[in-house]
């Protein structure tokens, strides 16, 4: 296991492309296997969680092929319909191939999701909407067995707009028998990807990015090529850590329509924006204004993926914060590692307070979780000294070689491996 070794307080500068979004590549990796033939995807992001994914594909018995940042699957030699436990443990975001592989296999059996620890996080809704398509379900020994012989279109009802329950419904509807209807679906773009790329295999999917989304099952699909949106978090966390670091840097590759909560938050902490079609260059102005409350909601409202990267940056504000984190307990595990490096952070359930301190130390500290370990490094890039930062592991899962990114801005960031 690796180590960060980073030497901050040092300005960035320059421009970093944002590569293409995790979120989006993992349900549409999922989605290759509907059309039982070759897709390929370009701006293919190089991270564990994708890694994780060919695994699973491969474990179906379908070829996958990167080169470069573009991934090649061809599924139709899919022959399984399990996927391995040690594989659903290792990424939660596994129980996305569960509607895809029922579709294909008309059976699926998989372990219950493993993934980054954020506290309960169940997945009630993916089965009870499948359930609803004609999918039996029986639940023993930490395994979830799935057969549907007539796979159906429903009129689905989400009680809260999962990102992860609309995506195994349309996975799953769009070569079940007739239409399903997700009312209160999840807004995300990363749902509007979805939609995209599987219509671009002949699929009848539309209105993602509204609160309904109707899908008209079709009997087949065919081959695709289709290029990956930009990671709207990884875009988030440049820009945060230009504001952290009081940079000036051109963060390109991003769609500004995609992450307007942080732009307007970024504005409000002081920071100077200049947004174009594709890029976005942020601009210090030498004072970090404290955020007042920063409330985590389903998009288009402030991302639960932010919230800790944004933290970090509150650490360094004039004045105090709030942060009330809505979407998943446990979001707060990078709390005391940055109270190791001198921020003044106090936490009561979802709600945690950050009092703007003068200065960061660098210190030893630990990632946690995905979001929370770019937190760390955001604090540890404006810190005096030098920090160490463990678990990097958890960064992997959703950053494309984040040291090398951040040392092409002019960081002093390198990885050790232990
Ligand atoms: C996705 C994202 C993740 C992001 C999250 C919220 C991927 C791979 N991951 O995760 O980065 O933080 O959306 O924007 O896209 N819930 C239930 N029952 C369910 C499903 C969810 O109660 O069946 C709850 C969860 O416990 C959580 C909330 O709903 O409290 C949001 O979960 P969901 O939107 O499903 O997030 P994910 O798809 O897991």
């Amino acid at each position: 296991m690796g180590k960060l070794v980073i030497e901050g307080n040092r300005k960035l500068s320059g421009h970093i492309r944002v590569h293409g979004a995790k979120n989006a590549i993992l349900p549409i990796l999922a989605g290759s296997l509907l059309n039982s033939g070759k897709s390929i995807l370009y701006d293919c992001p190089c991270i564990t969680d994708v890694d994780v994914s060919a695994k699973i594909l491969n474990g179906l018995g379908v070829k996958t092929k990167r080169e470069g940042e573009t991934f090649l699957v061809d599924s139709s030699s899919m022959n399984d319909f399990e996927i391995a436990d040690d594989l659903m443990r290792e990424m939660r975001s596994s129980i996305v191939f569960l509607g895809a592989i029922i579709a294909k296999k008309q059976k699926a059996r998989l372990s219950t999701p493993g993934g980054c620890e954020l506290g309960p996080r169940p997945i009630d809704l993916h089965l009870k909407s499948l359930k609803q398509m004609g999918v039996s379900i029986n639940e023993e020994h930490g395994f979830i067995n799935c057969s549907a012989k007539d796979l159906h279109g429903a009129k689905i009802y989400l009680d809260f707009p999962s990102v992860g329950a609309t995506e195994n419904i349309m996975l799953a509807a769009v070569l079940a028998k007739g239409e399903t209807v997700i009312a209160n679906a999840a807004k995300e773009p990363e749902i509007v990807d979805l939609q995209d790329f599987l219509n671009a295999m002949g699929a009848q999917v539309s209105g993602a990015g509204n609160n309904v989304i109707c899908i008209r099952g079709v009997k087949k699909l065919h081959d695709v090529d289709y290029r990956i949106m930009p990671d709207r978090i990884v875009a988030a966390t440049y820009l945060a850590a230009a504001c952290i670091t009081q940079s000036e840097l051109e963060v390109t590759n991003v769609n500004p329509s995609h992450i307007e909560s942080i732009t307007s938050l970024l504005s409000d902490m002081g920071s100077e924006l200049v947004i174009k079609d594709q890029s976005i260059l942020h601009r210090p102005t030498g004072n970090i204004t404290s955020i007042g409350t920063v409330r985590t909601m389903p998009y288009p409202g402030f991302p639960t993926d932010a919230q800790s990267p944004f933290m970090a940056v509150a650490t360094l504000a004039n004045g105090s914060s709030v942060f009330v984190e809505n979407i998943f307990e446990s979001r707060f595990k990078q709390v005391g590692e940055l109270r190791r490096m001198g921020a003044n952070i106090m936490v009561d359930g979802s709600v945690a307070v950050v009092r703007g301190v003068p200065k960061l130390m660098g210190a030893n500290v630990s990632a946690m979780d995905l979001r929370g370990g770019a937190a760390l490094i955001l604090a540890a890039l404006a810190a005096d000294g030098v920090s160490e930062i463990a678990h990097i592991h958890y960064i992997d899962r959703g950053y494309e070689s984040i040291e090398k990114s951040f040392s092409s801005l002019g960081a002093k960031i390198k990885r050790v491996e232990e």
